[in-house]
């Protein structure tokens, strides 16, 4: 079996967890602050603040950004869960806008029709790693004077127009669970440049305290591990190498593959966390994957306005679409020469 992801753990990975174990301090630390340190480098932001899971990320940006209940924020119809679950967190309202069938990502020209006196932020997500129109989301969000916060959770190191995602908006929000770019179990990072944003995050992440024992507003325990971020920092170090991989598996599907290959639009780096393409009858295409020993996924099955939690009744076709026909094929690092030449026989000998 070709699984549809793997995490590449090393021996740098676990000397490190290791070392940690060794020095009993467990819980969030010095290591926490330096894998802080590097990924705001990284991206070429001021401030960036760690949490166990890229949930807890976009939660805290949410929160520090003041949205609450009675507020709108617009997002796509097609995303993970966690996208929009953030925004009932806050117990606001999330607003569902149509993708751009050809990147699945948001469509801007969709976003200002559903703009409303009580709009205040606009969450784009850089969906399979590659980056929304951000040139014209930050216009509308500046003519509107809305917050961006970006979830470039599946899109370490992608870059728009020669700037890093993550960096563009008013805050960016990543996440390391197991699956993505890189990874450190379980974890997340807020990204910004506003120190008061900055601070107000730090707060929320270690239950509202700035002084110990002081809870000066709501908060959680976002708090990411020493281990996690032991992990992180030797995964940081290999962030360019997996990407560069991910980047060449794709090509050389791009190069081979008969049912077409995904659409990268202009000026973007795209770091394919997911190879996506599009299959019509797609039950029997999936049968066809088991059969041979391919791993997939589908993401999504369900466009994020039919989820029953949102009770939204807002009908998005081209998510819609997407939904039903999207199949993502092992794209990931660890995969060998033998495993991505298979994948290529196996999905070339599909007779639609
Ligand atoms: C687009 C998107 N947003 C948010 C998340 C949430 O991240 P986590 O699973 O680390 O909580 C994920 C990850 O699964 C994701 O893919």
């Amino acid at each position: 079996m070709i699984p549809i992801s793997k995490p590449e753990i090393g021996k740098d990975e676990i000397e490190a967890v290791k070392a940690v174990l060794e020095s009993g301090m467990l819980a969030q630390g010095a290591l926490v602050e330096e894998f802080e340190d590097r990924f705001a480098s990284l991206l070429g932001v001021e401030y960036a603040i760690a949490t166990n899971s890229g949930t807890a990320a976009l939660h805290t940006a949410l929160a520090s950004a003041g949205i609450k209940s009675g507020d709108e924020v617009i997002t796509t119809a097609f995303s993970f869960f966690a996208t929009a679950s953030c925004v009932l967190m806050q117990g606001a309202r999330p607003v569902f806008v149509d993708i751009d069938p050809r990147t699945y990502n948001i469509n801007p020209e969709k976003v200002e029709r559903e703009i409303s006196e009580r709009t205040k932020a606009i969450i784009p997500v850089h969906l399979y790693g590659q980056p929304c129109d951000m040139k014209e989301l930050m216009e509308i969000a500046e003519e509107h004077q809305l917050l961006v916060i970006e979830d470039a959770a599946q899109a370490h190191g992608a870059m728009y127009r020669g700037r890093m995602v993550g960096s563009i908006g008013d805050i960016g929000v990543f996440s390391f669970y197991s699956t993505k770019n890189i990874v450190t179990g379980e974890g997340g990072m807020i990204t910004t440049n506003d120190e008061k944003i900055a601070e107000k995050a730090r707060m929320i992440r270690n239950h509202g305290q700035k002084e110990r024992y002081i809870h000066e507003c709501l908060g959680y325990n976002y708090r990411m591990t020493n281990i996690a971020a032991a992990i992180g920092l030797v995964q940081l170090q290999k962030l360019e190498e997996f990407n560069a991989r991910r980047i060449s598996n794709a090509r050389y599907y791009n190069e081979r593959l008969n049912l077409g290959s995904p659409y990268v639009a202009p000026g973007v780096r795209h770091v394919f966390h997911q190879y996506t393409i599009r299959v019509r009858a797609r039950e029997k295409f999936l049968q066809h994957l088991d059969d041979h020993g391919i791993g997939y996924g589908i993401y999504y099955p369900m466009p994020l306005p039919r989820q029953p939690v949102f009770h939204s009744d807002t009908y998005c076709p081209e998510a819609e679409i997407a939904s039903a026909e999207v199949v993502s094929l092992p794209v990931h690092p660890a995969l060998s020469r033998d495993d991505i030449k298979r994948v290529v026989e196996v999905v070339n000998q599909y007779e639609g």
